[in-house]
């Protein structure tokens, strides 16, 4: 079976899929962007269970319960701040979105929503981010895998149109 990659325009916090991939800091102890906008859906267990896990490096990812979500995990990842994109950004980006399939499929999970890492706050540019994203979770699907559905969640119409075009595009 193929795995499904598409793009939506949405808020993520109300989605059912099996992971949501949420784009924390390194404190994993909540903040802005969709990061707030999880923590305040998920509920206050969520920065308990947070606590316990001792932070998260740039370019790693950890799992936790999803509370109120309708979702089964949350996988919160940690993407680089945009310093120009020679300071090891497309690499530490590709490694959040590596560690989050890693995890996803280490629990079975059959779907999983990012949100487009590092394009709010940290600053990457959302069409080189696009292209990050899609090539790294087509690289990261194993011949057998879990996973039947990779929604990549969009918060604005002109980011679904970004990711829709790298999607469609003959090689990502
Ligand atoms: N649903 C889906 N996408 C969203 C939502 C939402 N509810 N809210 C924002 N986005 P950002 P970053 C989009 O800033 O750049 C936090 O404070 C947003 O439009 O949330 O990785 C953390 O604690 C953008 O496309 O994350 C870190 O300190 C994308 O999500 C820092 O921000 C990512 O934007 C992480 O910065």
């Amino acid at each position: 079976m193929s795995t499904r990659l598409h793009a939506v325009q949405s808020d993520i916090t109300p989605l059912h899929v099996g992971a949501v991939v949420n784009a924390a800091n390194s404190s994993l102890l909540g903040g802005g962007g969709v990061d707030g906008a999880i923590h305040r859906a998920a509920g206050p267990e969520l920065v308990h269970e947070c606590r316990l896990l001792g932070g998260c490096k740039t370019g790693d990812a950890k799992l936790t319960q999803a509370y109120r979500l309708h979702a089964d995990y949350i996988i919160h990842t940690v993407g680089p701040v945009w310093r120009g994109g020679d300071h090891g950004e497309p690499e530490l980006l590709a490694a959040c979105y590596r560690r989050c399939m890693a995890l996803a499929e280490e629990k079975s999970v059959t779907s999983i929503a990012f949100p487009s890492i590092s394009t709010g706050i940290y600053g990457y540019p959302l069409a080189l981010a696009a292209q990050v994203a899609v090539r790294t979770v087509r690289e990261s699907l194993p011949p057998q895998t879990s996973i039947a559905e990779v929604v990549f969640c969009c918060f604005s119409p002109a980011d679904l149109l970004q990711y829709e075009a790298v999607l469609n595009a003959p090689s990502a």
